[in-house]
């Protein structure tokens, strides 16, 4: 893919305080970095370090105190709440912990709900819904709620929903933190395949260094501090765990911005 490489995000010197007075917090001290395509990082780092508030600050989701975050070249800062939000859809995949899934929708109109909210019918989503729920495996499953499906298959739900408007970044808070230890690795491995054949550029906070073996470099923040920014071999991609539809020819990733 020929855009690997390019800056995707870069945060410059961004504070995050909560309170005031004696009740000060100060969440991130000063943080700069910058992510390039198709990169996977994982973000590590104590309890209260400042992990979750710096990926809300970089997916758009809260504002910084001061400073600055850009995705390709467009800053957040800059936006009033409706472009941020629309920003955000468009550009911007989030993977939590506990899912978000909707409980009265489907698994195919959960994944397809980003786009459905931007105005898109399903008639129209529908197929790349699809698309993606094949590629995680879970063709099968594409009419079960979330209480009909077990908690690897509403992760890789929730990935599918962060994928459907191919985002140019995907910010994960602890993707694994709910699942065992099988299921976790097919999900940090389907995040490394979207990261080197899609060029997905992804950001994913965990506590596992197990987990974070997966991603290509490693950024540590403690006390609202960036610590550490290696740079490392991942854990290789084993071809035995991958499903028939991760081999297929991908799609080239549509641009927003
Ligand atoms: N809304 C808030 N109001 C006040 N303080 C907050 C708020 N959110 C987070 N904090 C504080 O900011 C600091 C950083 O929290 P954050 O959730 O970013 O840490 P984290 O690295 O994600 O931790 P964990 O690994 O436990 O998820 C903590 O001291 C926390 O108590
Ligand atoms: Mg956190």
């Amino acid at each position: 893919m020929s855009n690997f490489g390019q800056k995707v995000l870069e945060v410059k010197n961004l504070k995050k305080f909560y309170g005031h007075d004696s009740h000060l917090v100060e969440a991130l001290v000063d943080v700069s970095f910058s992510l390039e395509r198709g990169q996977f990082t994982s973000l590590m780092g104590p309890s209260g370090g400042g992990k979750s508030s710096l990926l809300h600050l970089i997916g758009g989701l809260d504002r910084p105190s001061q400073g600055s975050v850009c995705i390709n070249n467009k800053c957040l800062e800059n936006m009033t709440d409706n472009q941020l939000s629309a920003f955000r859809r468009q550009n911007l995949g989030f993977i939590f912990q506990f899912f978000y899934l909707l409980p009265t929708l489907t698994a195919l109109e959960n994944v397809a709900l980003p786009c459905l909210i931007d105005g898109q019918p399903l008639s129209e989503v529908s197929p790349r819904a699809i698309e993606l729920l094949g590629m995680i495996g879970l063709a099968h499953r594409i009419h079960h709620r979330p209480d009909q499906l077990s908690g690897g298959e509403m992760q890789r739900v929730a990935i599918a929903r962060a994928l459907v408007t191919d985002p140019l970044l995907i910010v994960a808070d602890e993707p694994t933190g709910n699942l065992d230890s099988k299921t976790g690795a097919l999900v940090l491995e389907l995040l490394q395949t979207m990261a080197r054949e899609q060029g997905h550029t992804i950001l994913m906070a965990t506590h596992d260094a197990n987990a974070a073996s997966y991603a290509d470099r490693q950024i540590t923040i403690r006390d609202g501090m960036l610590e550490s920014d290696r740079r490392h071999r991942p854990m290789v991609l084993k071809k035995v765990h991958r499903t028939p539809q991760l081999d297929a020819p991908h799609r080239e990733p549509r641009h927003h911005v």
